[in-house]
């Protein structure tokens, strides 16, 4: 019996030992975090009403989103010598924003920043640049603005797609 071992080394079980057990383990433990963190992204349970299109449309030229954005018809209005910001929104992407990165982006821009926004003249040391509305924005605007936005975004090329019978 070799005696070298230290006390607790001599007690570790199996699954420590087995080179194919200590893979296996570790990728079940890496597959259930993976499991726990992508679920504490999802808010269960989170449902706002019903927004409408056309007041989203209003609040977004009212509250001045448009000083740093375009979206469909309506233009950026930015005073160019002062503000370089220039983020259009909606358009074609190839994946849709779900509701919850709406609103997400609207009430807590720092929080994901997309990577073509995360330097100046949109970010600073992963801070947006976008203005903060959550001390005046009512819940009906951020619904309203949310649908409004939803509908501007279209999903690349899926209209294009043609599918020809092959004989
Ligand atoms: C002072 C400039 C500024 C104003 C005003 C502003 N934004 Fe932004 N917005 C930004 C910048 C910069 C980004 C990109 C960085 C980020 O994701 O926060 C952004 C990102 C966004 C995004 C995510 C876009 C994407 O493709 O990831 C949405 C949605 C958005 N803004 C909505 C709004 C709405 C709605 C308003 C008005 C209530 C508004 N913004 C007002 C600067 C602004």
């Amino acid at each position: 019996m070799k005696t070298n071992l230290l006390p607790n080394e001599r007690c570790l079980p199996l699954y420590r030992t087995n080179p194919v057990w200590v893979t296996l383990s570790k990728w079940v433990l890496g597959f259930s975090l993976l499991l726990l963190f992508s679920c504490a992204q999802e808010s269960k349970g989170f449902v706002l009403p019903e927004g409408d299109v056309e007041s989203g449309k209003s609040a977004f030229v009212l509250m001045s989103c448009n000083q740093c954005h375009s979206v469909g018809d309506i233009e950026w209005k930015g005073v160019s010598s002062e503000n370089t910001i220039h983020v259009p929104l909606g358009g074609e992407v190839t994946k849709l924003k779900s509701y919850g990165e709406l609103v997400a982006s609207i009430i807590n821009p720092s929080h994901k920043i997309d990577r073509k926004y995360l330097n100046e003249p949109y970010a600073s040391q992963g801070e947006s640049k976008m203005l903060k509305f959550n001390d005046f924005m009512t819940v009906q605007d951020l619904v309203d603005l949310v649908t409004f936005l939803q509908g501007e975004y279209k999903l690349e090329g899926i209209t294009d797609i043609k599918y020809y019978p092959v004989w």
